[in-house]
C-alpha cells in the first residue's frame, strides 16, 4: 500500500524514530580487555575467549512489543507471563535474544516510552518476580533478554520531574531543561518536537518553559547534570544485576541540546503536522552524545557475559553511522542501520552499495540490520508490490538472515504480519496518529496483536476487545497454520535461521559481493577464512526471471555448479550451473559451492 501512494509520509515518518549508537566489536572488546590483567586460570582464559568472540556477533535478536505479544490474564494487553509462555516458540524459531520494548511503570502516553520509574515493572505487565522468572526461563532455552532503556526523557509523572517543576530552586530543577520564554508569550526558540509543534511547554507553576523532544508529557533530562548521569547509570546496573544481556538505547542522538538556544534552520515546505520543516541542527547528534555512550559502555563492561548496547541510529550516511562505534570502538556494539531499513524499494544497487559501505566501515564494527519495528510500517507491505508480497517477504528474510550483520527481527514478521492502520480517527491509540490524522495515522498499524492460531483474537487474548484489534489477515496468517505448511513464510524463516546456525560460513564468514554491476540480482558469497567451501546467496529483486552468470574462480571456487540448500520458490535437488543461473521473479537461492 505504501508503494501505491509513493509512501512518502509513512516512510518519512519511519525516519523519525531512531537514534544512534555504536558498536564496539572485536576491537572494542579487545580494548576493554586490555585494561584488565592477562588471563591466568582456565576460567579467565574462557572469559577472554568470549570477549574476542562475543555472543551478539552471531546472535539473531527478536523485538517483542510486550503489549501485543501474548496476554496471559485476559485484560487485552500482553504481559510478561505471556512472553514466558511463548519461550518454547521462540527457541524453536531459532532466535538467540529478545529485546522487549519498555515495561517500566508509565502513564502510557507513549505506550511505555514515557517512564515514571526506571527500576520497576508496570503492574500492567506483571511483577519483578515475573520478570526474574522470564530471564531464568529464557536462559534455560539459551535466550538472552535485552531491556529497552530510555535515557533522553522521563514521563512528566516521574517523581524527578514532579520535584523539578515544583519550584525554580528545587534541587532537581536542573535535572531537566528549563528556560524563560521570549517576549509576547513566545517559546524560547523555534525548536520543534518530533511529534509535532513546539518542543517547549510553558509550565505555569514557575512560569518557565521545559524542553521536550517528543510529547509534552516526555520532558528531556539534562545530561549535562552529573547527578542525572549517575541516576541513569544506576538504573542500568539495576537491570544488569538482574541478569539482562544488555540494552537497546532509545533516541540516544537526542540527549543534548545546544545551550545557547540558536534557532534551527528553516527548510522549505511543511511536515505532516502542518509545521514548517526545520533541520534539527541544534538538538541532534551533539558531540557530547559520544561521551555518554562511552560512559554507558563502561557500565556494561563491568559485567560478565559481554552485555550488548544497541542503539537507534537514523544516521544520514556511513560516516555518521561509523562514529557510533566509537573512536576506539568503545561506544555501542550494535547501532541499528536505518539506512538499510529505509531503502524502501527492491533495489539491488541500493542494497549492494549500503551493504558494501557498512561491511567496510572504518571502525570494523559489526553491522546490525532490521526492516521492521514498532515505529516502522511492516516490511510485508513496505517492500511488497501488492501481488507477490509473500514471496517478497521471503526475499527480505533471506537478505536479513544471510549477510554478516547481526539480524534484528520484529515479532510477527516471521508469519508475514502486515501493517493494519486504524480506519477511523476515533480508533487511533498512538498519539502521533491523533495529532497527525489523517496524513499521519500513527504507529498502531505495526503494533497489532501477534497472530498465534485460529482461536478467539488469534490466540493473543481472551478479552472481548484487545487493546488493538486483531487484523483480518489473521484468518490466513498465523503461527499454527504456518507451522503445518512447509511452504509458509514461517517455515522459510525457520529453515534460514537453522541454516545460519549450522553453517559456519553463514554464521560468521566474510561477506563477498558478486556481479556488482547487476541491476536486478543481489548476489554474494559468505566464506570462512581459509575454507574452500562457501555459501552462495542469490536474490532476484525484480518481477521477472533473470539469468545470470557467476565466475567464481577468483574466489577460489573450483566447481562449476552450486548445490541448493534453500530456495524460494522451491526447486529440485539438482545443482545449479554457475555459468547459466536462472532465478525466478523475486526468487531466493541459497546454495553451497566448493
Ligand atoms: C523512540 C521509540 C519510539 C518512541 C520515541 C520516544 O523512537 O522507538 O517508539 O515514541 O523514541 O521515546
Amino acid at each position: 500500500m505504501y508503494h501505491e501512494t509513493g509512501g512518502s509520509d509513512v516512510l518519512n515518518r519511519a525516519k523519525f524514530f531512531f537514534s544512534i549508537v555504536t558498536v564496539g566489536l572485536c576491537l572494542a572488546a579487545g580494548t576493554a580487555w586490555a585494561q584488565r590483567p592477562l588471563p591466568q586460570s582456565p576460567q579467565a582464559a574462557q572469559a577472554h575467549q568470549q570477549v574476542q568472540d562475543p555472543w551478539w556477533k552471531h546472535a539473531v535478536i527478536y523485538e517483542i512489543y510486550p503489549r501485543s505479544f501474548q496476554d496471559s490474564n485476559g485484560d487485552g494487553v500482553g504481559d510478561i507471563n505471556g512472553i514466558t509462555s511463548r519461550l518454547d516458540y521462540l527457541r524453536d524459531l531459532g532466535i538467540d535474544a529478545i529485546w522487549i520494548s519498555p515495561m517500566y511503570p508509565s502513564p502510557l502516553v507513549d505506550f511505555g516510552y514515557d517512564i515514571s520509574d526506571y527500576t520497576a515493572i508496570d503492574p500492567l505487565y506483571g511483577t519483578l518476580a515475573d520478570f526474574d522468572r522470564l530471564v531464568s526461563e529464557a536462559k534455560l532455552r539459551n535466550i538472552r533478554v535485552i531491556m529497552d532503556f530510555v535515557p533522553n526523557h522521563t514521563s512528566d509523572q516521574h517523581p524527578w520531574f514532579k520535584e523539578s517543576r515544583s519550584s525554580r530552586t528545587n534541587p532537581k530543577r536542573d535535572w531537566y531543561i528549563w528556560r524563560d520564554g521570549q517576549r509576547m508569550g513566545q517559546p524560547p526558540n523555534n525548536w520543534q518536537s518530533w511529534f509535532g509543534h513546539s518542543a517547549w511547554k510553558l509550565d505555569p507553576t514557575t512560569n518557565q518553559y521545559y524542553y521536550h523532544h517528543f510529547y509534552t508529557e516526555q520532558p528531556d533530562l539534562n545530561w549535562r547534570n552529573p547527578q542525572v548521569r549517575k541516576a541513569m547509570y544506576d538504573a542500568m546496573r539495576f537491570w544488569l544485576d538482574r541478569g539482562v544481556a544488555g540494552f537497546r538505547i532509545d533516541a540516544v542522538s537526542r540527549l543534548f541540546e545546544e545551550p545557547n538556544l540558536h534557532d534551527d534552520p528553516i527548510l522549505p515546505g511543511k511536515n505532516a503536522y502542518g509545521d514548517p520543516n526545520i533541520a534539527h541542527k541544534y538538538t541532534d547528534n551533539l558531540p557530547e552524545v559520544h561521551e555518554v555512550l562511552r560512559e554507558m559502555r563502561k557500565v556494561a563492561n563491568q559485567y560478565p557475559g559481554n552485555p550488548v548496547l544497541i542503539s537507534e541510529a537514523d544516521e544520514p550516511n556511513i560516516a555518521e553511522l561509523t562514529k557510533m562505534y566509537g573512536a576506539k570502538d568503545d561506544e555501542i556494539q550494535l547501532p541499528m542501520d536505518f539506512q538499510i531499513a529505509d531503502v524502501n524499494k527492491l533495489s539491488a544497487p541500493d542494497f549492494r552499495r549500503l551493504l558494501n559501505e557498512i561491511d567496510r566501515n572504518a571502525a570494523g564494527g559489526q553491522p546490525h540490520y532490521f526492516f521492521s519495528n514498532h515505529d516502522q510500517p511492516r516490511q510485508w507491505d513496505r517492500y511488497g508490490d501488492g501481488v507477490h508480497n509473500d514471496q517478497i517477504t521471503k526475499l527480505m528474510a533471506a537478505l536479513l538472515l544471510t549477510t554478516r550483520a547481526t539480524p534484528l527481527m520484529y515479532y510477527g514478521e516471521e508469519i508475514g504480519m502486515r501493517t493494519t492502520e486504524p480506519a477511523r480517527k476515533e480508533d487511533v491509540q498512538d498519539p502521533i496518529g491523533k495529532i497527525g490524522w489523517p496524513e499521519e495515522k500513527g504507529r498502531d498499524g505495526e503494533r497489532t496483536p501477534m497472530q498465534w492460531d485460529a482461536s478467539t483474537n488469534a490466540g493473543f487474548s481472551t478479552a472481548q476487545h484487545p487493546w488493538l484489534p486483531v487484523p483480518p489477515s489473521a484468518a490466513k496468517y498465523d503461527v499454527k497454520a504456518e507451522s503445518q505448511d512447509p511452504s509458509s513464510i514461517l517455515s522459510f524463516y525457520k529453515r534460514v535461521l537453522a541454516l545460519r546456525r549450522s553453517e559456519p560460513a553463514l554464521r560468521d564468514g566474510r561477506y563477498l559481493p558478486l556481479n556488482e554491476e547487476d541491476p536486478y540480482v543481489l548476489a554474494f558469497l559468505r566464506r570462512k577464512a581459509g575454507k574452500d567451501d562457501a555459501i552462495l546467496v542469490v536474490l532476484n529483486m525484480s518481477a521477472e526471471a533473470r539469468t545470470v552468470k557467476f565466475d567464481l574462480a577468483a574466489n577460489g571456487v573450483k566447481e562449476s555448479s552450486a548445490k541448493p540448500l534453500i530456495a524460494a520458490p522451491e526447486i529440485g535437488p539438482e545443482s545449479a550451473q554457475l555459468a547459466h543461473f536462472t532465478v525466478p521473479a523475486f526468487g531466493v537461492f541459497i546454495g553451497s559451492v566448493h
